[in-house]
């Protein structure tokens, strides 16, 4: 089992590049079974969900390999079977959106019902109501989705909140129905925009997408492309906010400004100084941050992911904050943790009531999801001592190389196997 070990009290400085996003890379590899021919995805992260995708497109018989420069083949010209592997669904629910391609492709598919990161009840009503809108018979059985349909017909359909794994789902499938699909109330998040603009390289006809009106005309086929995948807009957020969280020095590169506008405001209203360039974002920081509310709503609102890192950079602000959760229920298990090091964190119904304290102390703790592990890396950064995170597997689903890339901010921290402790005791002097 893997730790990382983290000494805080050191302003991050320098830069530090963005990785590709996980989530437009979760997003297109699913439509990658759309196309006959091969498809070259750039920019694709070397993390755990991407190599589960990996495992996962193998397992039907498709051909899929990562490189390490990044680069992603595809080619789904043949798909052997529609059915998923139960345990590969069940590690992540981006997974369960193949489900909608191989009702495309093969007029039937059978996949489980998804897991993932425990954060919430995590639905998949609108996936299915989808599906049977474009005219698919679809049966839960056993805890598998089992689809049919002898060809899809494009329809009217209204989200009735603006998912962004029913809106890609969907806008996926819609692109080999026949006629004209719309999707009302559709997700506007930058990872959409992503996902239409490689089908449309495919040879689709997607309009509308980053607004909340989708128009898709169906084709006959699509075929392989080469796509270059947008950065991660969520790695570029927790980078930013933990250089302001350690008072530090960064520029974030190769990023897109515009998709962490929220970020940038948030960190603004704090009295971080941020400044932009077209692919650039530098964060300056110095003293406590000021107190500030956050909500979490769906984009261009304060998104959910950076709830968590938020969160612990807010511990040491110089008054009370309140950060608001509305997409997820269970999103807060970061906050024992982060009370376990010191920081004055009550939960009111869904909002965490944060007041600043002078400064974090190290402990053990343990990351219980993804984004919950960027907040307690960057509680780590900031507090005085050695403090022990469990739990990185979950880390590792998303976030490349994020130990190598802090260490050359000047971070000192480190992962290693339970058991080589003294290593790193001995790296840290
Ligand atoms: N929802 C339903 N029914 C559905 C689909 C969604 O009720 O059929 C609800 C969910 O239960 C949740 C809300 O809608 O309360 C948002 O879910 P959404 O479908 O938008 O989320 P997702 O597509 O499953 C993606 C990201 C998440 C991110 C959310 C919100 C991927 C692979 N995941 O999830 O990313 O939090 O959008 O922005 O794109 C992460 O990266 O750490 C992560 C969890």
């Amino acid at each position: 089992m893997k730790k990382i070990f983290v000494t805080g009290g050191q302003p991050l400085q320098g830069s530090v590049r963005t990785s590709g996003s996980k989530n437009a890379s979760l997003a297109l590899l699913p439509a990658a079974l759309l196309g006959y021919g091969e498809t070259v995805l750039e920019n694709v992260p070397h993390i755990g969900d991407i190599h589960t995708m990996e495992l996962l497109l193998n397992a039907i018989g498709v051909r899929a390999r990562l490189l390490p420069d990044g680069r992603m083949f595809v080619d789904a010209s043949r798909i052997e079977t529609h059915m998923a592997p139960y345990e590969l669904v069940k590690r992540m629910r981006a997974s369960f959106c193949i489900a909608g391609p191989l009702l495309a492709r093969l007029g039937r598919a059978r996949v489980p019902l998804p897991g993932g990161c425990d954060i919430g009840t995590r639905a998949v009503d609108y996936h299915i109501k989808g599906m049977e809108a474009l005219g698919a018979e679809v049966r839960i059985e056993h805890g598998y989705v089992e689809a049919h349909a002898k060809g899809l017909k494009g329809a009217d359909i209204l989200l009735d909140s603006p998912s962004v794994g029913a809106t890609c789902h969907i806008l996926t499938m819609a692109c080999l129905a026949e006629g004209k699909t719309v999707i009302q109330n559709a997700a506007e998040e930058p990872e959409v925009i992503d996902l239409a603009n490689y089908v449309n390289a495919m040879g689709g006809v997607v309009r509308g997408a980053g607004t909340s009106v989708i128009e898709i005309e169906g084709v006959k086929s699509l075929r392989g492309t080469s796509h270059r995948v947008i950065p991660d807009r969520m790695e570029a957020g927790s980078f930013m906010i933990a250089a302001a969280a350690t008072g530090g020095d960064v520029c974030v590169t190769d990023c897109i400004p515009d998709h962490v506008t929220a970020v940038i405001l948030k960190l603004r209203d704090a009295g971080v100084d941020v400044e932009i360039g077209p692919d650039w974002i530098h964060v300056a920081s110095a003293g406590r941050p000021r107190p500030i509310t956050a909500k979490t709503l769906p984009y261009p609102g304060f998104p959910t992911d950076m709830q968590q890192p938020l969160t612990s950079f807010l511990t040491i602000a110089s008054g009370t904050s309140v950060v608001t959760e509305t997409i997820y229920e269970r999103r807060f298990k970061h906050i024992d943790e982060l009370c376990q090091m010191g920081a004055d964190i009550k939960l009111e119904g869904q909002s965490a009531i944060i007041t600043g304290v002078d400064r974090l102390t190290a402990a053990r703790v343990t990351a219980s999801d993804l984004r919950a592990g960027a907040a307690l890396i960057i509680a780590g950064l900031m507090a005085r001592g050695t403090t022990e995170i469990g739990g990185v597997e979950h880390i590792e689903r998303g976030y490349e190389n994020i130990t190598a890339k802090l260490s050359a901010l000047g971070a000192t921290i480190g992962c290693f196997e339970e058991g080589e402790d003294t290593a790193y005791a001995r790296a840290c002097g």
